[in-house]
């Protein structure tokens, strides 16, 4: 079964981001096609990017940074979940993605994404160049949510409308379909 690694983006105190990659992670876990791992940045706790030599070589220095080579190297494919700050993503996200280089070349690629009107989608559209350095296969169809912050009842669930739902599965849907062309290639 390929594995997918759903990469929480947002480490904040108060974010919302967490309960929307629980969301995601959740429709996944019911259909069972893929063994996922959630990712969450904020635990992974990594310092901002430290490592004297460049990545593409690998000969890494802190065990920070080899523990999470180990981890990315071992997922086929991620879902980045990601806000919307300042019309782009994350600073955390953006240095999770730096430290690494082969980890993450030529897998593939999805994005949920939320925020207010845009949904996060020009954090979508700051993220695509980024990840065409490791040229990732990117999957198309994405989860954008707009306005996430009216999304929770009063209990502080996230509960988005079905349309999101139907959004997931196609992601999901999408990713297997990029995997199966993709994980032969990779084991070449
Ligand atoms: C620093 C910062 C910048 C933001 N910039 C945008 C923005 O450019 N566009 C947008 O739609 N929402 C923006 N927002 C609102 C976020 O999308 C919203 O607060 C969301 O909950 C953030 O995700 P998080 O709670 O997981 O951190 C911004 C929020 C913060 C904290």
């Amino acid at each position: 079964m390929a594995k997918v690694q759903i990469i929480v983006g947002s480490i904040r105190d108060n974010r919302v981001g967490r309960k929307v990659a629980d969301w995601f992670y959740d429709i996944g876990l019911n259909r069972k096609d893929f063994d996922l791992e959630l990712v969450d940045l904020r635990e992974v706790d990594l310092p901002m990017f430290n490592e004297p030599n460049h990545p593409r070589f690998g000969n890494y220095v802190y065990e920070h940074t080899k523990a999470w080579s180990a981890r990315v190297a071992s997922a086929d494919a991620y879902v980045f979940v990601t806000p919307e700050y300042n019309h782009s993503f994350p600073s955390a996200l953006k240095n999770a993605l730096d430290y690494l280089s082969a980890e993450w070349r030529f897998k593939t690629a999805g994005f949920v994404s939320y925020g207010g009107v845009a949904a996060g989608t020009r954090a979508v559209q700051a993220l695509k160049p980024v990840l065409s350095c490791f040229q990732m296969a990117m999957v198309l169809e994405q989860v954008n949510i707009p306005f996430v912050g009216a999304l929770f009842n009063e209990d502080g669930e996230f509960k988005p409308p079905q349309a999101s739902v139907d959004a997931a599965n196609v992601l999901y849907d999408r990713l297997g379909f990029w995997i199966e062309h993709q994980v032969p290639l990779l084991k070449k």
